[in-house]
């Protein structure tokens, strides 16, 4: 696969016509020596000539679905409390000096918050042009060495470099085949590697999965929701020797809730107005689950 030929298609993305003015506004920024806090609320403080430019560009850029930050006094309240996640996964993953790639990056809050660990590389990637302009926003302050790449978790086994570590958080429910994507995932790792994986669950011991129809939780492009033992019974296909639940959870409007950085609706919404153990079509309310994958050399046969 020539990653290159779809780089340089995806670049022209910059010219359409929703994403051309935020481009070109962001053109615009002066840079200035700022305070940077990586913490729960990703701070960029100090002078800087022009707030209202930057209150004028974040806006532009809605909707910030992952967060919060705040930058030259504009506070970014995205629409998901994006600490509570990463929070809840830090106590399982160490970085330091490894590659390290973000699959399905958003905006890059995580990647952002990695950085405390001091990989050795860290690349983000995400096919969606307006979280990676919101990315470029916040890094032109920043100045980080993270890498963003507008490709999808389907080109990463082919990308320049093997990971040591991926984070692959809230995409294996998009995905129509989430074997494939958990064996494109394995080919991404080094020969030995570990991936962070979050996705929907539904409870139940049989190895099972929901198929909703057109939306779960309103949300149009969700293809399975498996119960724990069919995720395991997923990754041990895809190759992984490891399967280590880490957590679960199920989502509140302390995470994720409509803000006025988001158009439309959000959470409170998505469930059934009497009984928010179900989703508006019926089904159980999203519960998450997070995974470690373990990928480990194998053993060679006899025959070498
Ligand atoms: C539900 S969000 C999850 C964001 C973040 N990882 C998190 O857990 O908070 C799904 C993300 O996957 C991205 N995405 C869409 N198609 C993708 C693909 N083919 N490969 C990787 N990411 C994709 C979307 O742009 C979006 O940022």
């Amino acid at each position: 696969m020539n990653l290159d030929e779809i780089r340089k298609e995806r670049r022209k993305w910059l010219k359409w016509k929703n994403i051309a003015p935020i481009f070109e506004a962001l053109q615009t920024l002066r840079p200035t020596d700022a305070k940077v806090t990586l913490g729960d609320i990703i701070k960029i403080e100090g002078e800087y000539e022009d707030p209202k430019q930057i209150e004028s560009i974040a806006k532009m850029m809605k909707p910030w679905r992952k967060g919060p930050f705040e930058i030259f006094g504009t506070f970014i309240d995205s629409e998901w409390r994006s600490y509570l996640k990463y929070n809840l996964l830090r106590p399982y993953f160490n970085l330091e000096n490894k590659r390290v790639a973000d699959i399905g990056c958003n905006n890059g809050y995580y990647m952002f918050r990695f950085l405390e660990d001091k990989p050795k590389k860290l690349v983000g990637f995400d096919p969606s042009i307006l979280f990676k302009l919101q990315f470029e926003f916040m890094n032109f302050f920043i100045k980080s060495e993270i890498t963003y790449e507008l490709l999808g978790v389907e080109h990463a086994e082919f990308y320049e470099e093997k990971f040591d570590t991926i984070f692959c958080l809230g995409v294996l429910y998009h995905r129509s085949d989430p074997i494939v994507m958990l064996k494109q995932l394995y080919r991404a790792l080094d020969k030995e590697g570990e991936v962070f994986l979050d996705t929907f669950y539904i409870e139940g011991d049989e190895p099972v999965a929901l198929c909703p129809g057109a939306s779960y939780s309103k949300i149009p492009n969700i293809h399975f929701v498996p119960t724990i033992s069919a995720l395991r019974n997923w990754c041990e296909r895809a190759g992984f020797s490891e399967f280590v639940v880490l957590e679960t959870s199920v989502t509140t409007q302390e995470e994720q809730r409509k803000t006025d950085w988001i158009d439309g609706e959000s959470l409170g919404n998505f469930l059934d107005p009497h009984d928010s153990s179900k989703t508006v079509e019926g089904y159980p309310s999203p519960r998450r689950v997070y995974v470690k994958l373990v990928k480990k050399q194998k053993k060679k046969g006899k025959h070498g």
